[in-house]
């Protein structure tokens, strides 16, 4: 099955930005545009977006109240994953996630750490809360679109086996 093909098929999107400058209104948020303009349609449509603070229980109650409420197809954050004693987002998409799905992570950093070193001191982690699948990238703007870049071809398989709609594997 080829997705680029597959047309008829829109998910929901959610784009989560961690950044308290970013809640203040002290900095644009980028990285969240170029989130939505990566995942964008036909394929993907926007159901939230927000920009929170580096805090964990408001990441958490975000996270969940999209995944168990609106159900949610794919959460992506931007921003805290890194070594700052702020940075909490992997913590708190932990959290709130049933079961981890390693390999996104696994596959951004290694991925492009041909591109930067930096990429080792992104945290991101990614899971499954329901039939939600949620991925945590880096706050930096280019980190954001390389990261998309690694996953993006495999997101819609991932997408349809949460929701019991793979029709079989892909080539
Ligand atoms: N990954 C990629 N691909 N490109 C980047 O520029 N920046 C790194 C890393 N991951 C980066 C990246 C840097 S400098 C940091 S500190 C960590 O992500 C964490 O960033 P965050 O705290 O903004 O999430």
């Amino acid at each position: 099955m080829c997705y680029d093909e597959c047309e008829d098929i829109m998910f929901t999107l959610a784009v989560l930005t961690v950044s308290t400058s970013g809640f203040h209104g002290q900095r644009e948020d980028t990285s969240g545009r170029v989130i939505q303009n990566i995942l964008g349609p036909p394929v993907y449509r926007l159901m939230h977006y927000e920009v929170v603070p580096d805090e964990l229980d408001l990441i958490a109650d975000r996270l969940r109240r999209w995944a168990d409420e609106d159900r949610v197809d794919l959460i992506v954050t931007t921003g805290g994953t890194g070594l700052a004693p702020t940075d909490v987002t992997p913590e708190a998409c932990l959290s709130v996630i049933e079961r981890e799905v390693p390999g996104f992570a696994e596959a951004m950093r290694s991925k492009t750490i041909e591109k930067t070193p930096m990429a080792m001191l992104s945290r991101s982690v990614a899971g499954v809360r329901g039939s939600t699948l949620m991925v945590t990238l880096p706050g930096n703007p280019r980190g954001v679109s390389e990261c998309l870049d690694v996953i993006i071809s495999v997101l819609p398989h991932a997408l349809e086996l949460l929701n019991d709609q793979a029709t079989g594997h892909p080539e």
